[in-house]
């Protein structure tokens, strides 16, 4: 395993759409593997591969507790299948654009389609801050990042500022 380097904006790979993966083998897990060690370290929640400037359809996510057990899981090729009308804000961040935290609302619960670590195909649905996290980092295979659901002020401030804080470091 690897650590990667962690995108931020505004590098143009971040705009740029993912390309389905064609197939789950030992060299995608090595890529899943080097994400999920990128991501423990940042520290995040979830990291798409594009973040570590790999467009490819692959998703790395761990909601459990800092202290507690690891929970690693993984999302190839996600598709939301099924998502409520109902929706709700959340505060979110991204470690594509550090420090900077604002309320996005989305669909509070979807249903998901994705292949696993094994390649399995799994459906299942994710609410609360899973929920949240899934969709923020599907917004991600598209070129698309929770900035950008924001008012164009509020955005070009906050990639203001991470260039700024990018420069001075
Ligand atoms: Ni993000």
């Amino acid at each position: 395993m690897a650590l990667r380097e962690i995108l931020t904006v505004p590098d143009p790979l971040l705009k740029q759409k993912s390309a389905a993966v064609e197939v789950v083998d030992d060299g995608l897990r090595a890529l899943m593997d080097d994400m999920l060690e990128t991501m423990y370290a940042a520290p995040g929640i979830g990291l798409a591969a594009v973040q570590i400037g790999v467009p490819k359809r692959v998703i790395v996510m761990d909601l459990s507790p800092r202290e507690g057990e690891q929970e690693p899981k993984y999302f190839v090729n996600p598709e939301i299948v099924w998502a409520s009308e109902e929706t709700a804000p959340y505060e979110e961040g991204c470690l594509s654009v550090p420090d900077i935290y604002d309320e996005v609302e989305r669909p509070a619960k979807v249903r998901l389609r994705y292949l696993n670590y094994q390649g399995e195909t799994i459906e299942e649905e994710a609410e609360g801050v899973y929920a949240v996290c899934i969709q923020h980092e599907m917004d991600h295979l598209d070129g698309v990042l929770f900035i950008d659901h924001l008012s164009r002020l509020k955005r070009e401030r906050a990639v203001a500022k991470v260039k700024k804080a990018k420069q001075a470091a």
